[in-house]
């Protein structure tokens, strides 16, 4: 998790405390994350380390709220810039995510669309979440795919993610999460 330093923020950005997120299976309670504290400042990154299976990726997701049934929350507090992240109506925890939070999830090709080109896919967060216009999106979009390293961009915007390494994929997964300047990048 990195936040970039932005404003003289007092406080953490991040305050997780004794969050508890588990799953009701049919072979009963699972428990991914099991009383979990931490907390990230502006201008820290921050590393979750653990074998596999320990619950790095259902923090994440917890904190986004986008934990997949039958999993769920079932304890703690998850509060970001102030904010109750838990108890935060959809409609305002859906423009926290991917415009002032922004995660990078491990596998790029269940995140990208694989029939829409690149250039359109990150053009769409600068649209709906920065307001810009399609050509302004699309001048931004070349220079966020330039800044992840992906040389010749402004001709890759027309690309499908198939037509794209697997390491590209991934830049072009970090150029969205970017998009939107957020306060915190989470990396799974
Ligand atoms: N859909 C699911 N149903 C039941 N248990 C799950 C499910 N997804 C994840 N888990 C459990 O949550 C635990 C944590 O998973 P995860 O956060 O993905 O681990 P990692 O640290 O490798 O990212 C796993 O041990 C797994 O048993
Ligand atoms: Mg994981």
């Amino acid at each position: 998790m990195y936040a970039p330093l932005k404003k003289d923020n007092t406080g953490p950005l991040l305050q997780v405390r004794g969050l508890k997120s588990y799953f009701f299976t049919r072979g009963g309670l699972v428990k991914a994350v099991d009383d979990l504290s931490f907390e990230i400042s502006a201008g820290e990154t921050l590393a979750l380390v653990g074998e596999s299976g320990c619950g790095k990726s259902m923090t994440s997701l917890s904190i986004l709220r986008l934990i997949p049934e039958p999993g769920r929350v079932v304890d703690g507090e998850i509060i970001f810039d102030g904010q109750d992240l838990l108890h935060m109506p959809p409609n305002e925890i859906r423009r926290v995510r991917g415009n002032r939070i922004s995660m990078i999830f491990q596998e790029p090709m269940t995140s990208l669309n694989p029939v829409f080109k690149i250039g359109e896919q990150i053009a769409e967060v600068l649209r709906l979440h920065r307001g810009m216009t399609n050509t302004e999106a699309l001048e931004q979009a070349t220079q966020l795919l330039t800044a992840v390293g992906i040389p010749a961009a402004e001709s890759r915007l027309r690309d499908f993610p198939h037509q794209l390494s697997g390491g590209q994929r991934q830049r072009v997964m970090i150029a969205i999460a970017l998009a939107c300047d957020p306060q915190l990048l989470i990396a799974d």
